[in-house]
């Protein structure tokens, strides 16, 4: 009769190749979180793992068939879980836009604005976005269209959008529209505090189409635009 050191050599010998095999499964694990990252694929895809164990249960024989079960779904979450390990979520793509005499900046009425400039702001936008890790595009225009088509352009591309329409927050039904045409959340900025100007500013149409305002903090009110993009709690952001 065998004595048990031959077994168990045996199942040593076994559990080296199955140790080699599961190195060599979660490694191509690995390679199909990195195609799926790329493709903007999430990791669970619940119709080809039930396909799998459809297909593992069937090819088992009868005495080892609810162990198979058990042993694949085990390894499809240490899968997933490997795999979770090296996927990063979709960095978030945000536009900035700025509207007519912000180029001015630093220039036109520094006791109003203050006396950083445009550059000074894009820098200041760009630092807070690579800290909290986001994407940005920021652009300025002193034209009504070029804004409008900036913002149709926007449409599928970007995760939110930061706005301080400037002068056309108060006369601009067409900016308005824009924004309400795009399915992306969007945020009014002002620099200074609109409230406590001239009563012509305290009407902003573009206000209507954006989901909340930060109007008075200077620049940190981009800031706080941005902020509230990445932590607004809905299906977008
Ligand atoms: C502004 C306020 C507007 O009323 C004004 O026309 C601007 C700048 C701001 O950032 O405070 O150009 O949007």
């Amino acid at each position: 009769m065998r004595d048990l050191k031959y077994y168990r050599d045996q199942i040593d010998k076994t559990d080296d190749e199955i140790l080699r095999l599961f190195k060599e499964r979660m490694d191509i694990a690995l390679q199909i979180a990195g195609y799926k990252n790329e493709a903007g694929l999430p990791i669970l895809d619940s119709s080809r793992e039930q396909e799998k164990i459809t297909d593992i249960i069937g090819k088992a024989s009868d005495d080892i068939r609810p162990h198979a079960r058990k042993l694949y779904s085990t390894l499809f979450e240490l899968s997933r879980a490997h795999q979770a390990n090296v996927v990063k979520p979709n960095k978030k793509k945000l536009l900035v836009i700025n509207g007519p005499n912000l180029n001015m900046l630093g220039i036109r009425e520094p006791e109003i604005y203050g006396e950083k400039t445009y550059s000074d702001l894009v820098h200041y936008i760009r630092t807070v976005c690579e800290g909290l890790d986001v994407d940005v595009e920021i652009t300025q225009s002193n034209h009504e269209g070029v804004i409008i088509e900036t913002i149709q352009h926007a449409h599928g591309k970007y995760d939110g959008l930061v706005i301080n329409p400037a002068a056309y927050t108060h006369t601009s039904i067409a900016i308005m529209d824009a924004l309400k045409s795009v399915d992306i959340p969007a945020v009014e900025v002002h620099l200074s505090d609109l409230s406590k100007r001239e009563e012509f500013r305290w009407n902003s149409y573009t206000a209507f189409a954006c989901e909340t305002t930060f109007a008075g903090f200077g620049f940190e009110g981009y800031k706080k635009a941005i902020e509230y993009l990445i932590n607004r709690k809905k299906e977008k952001f």
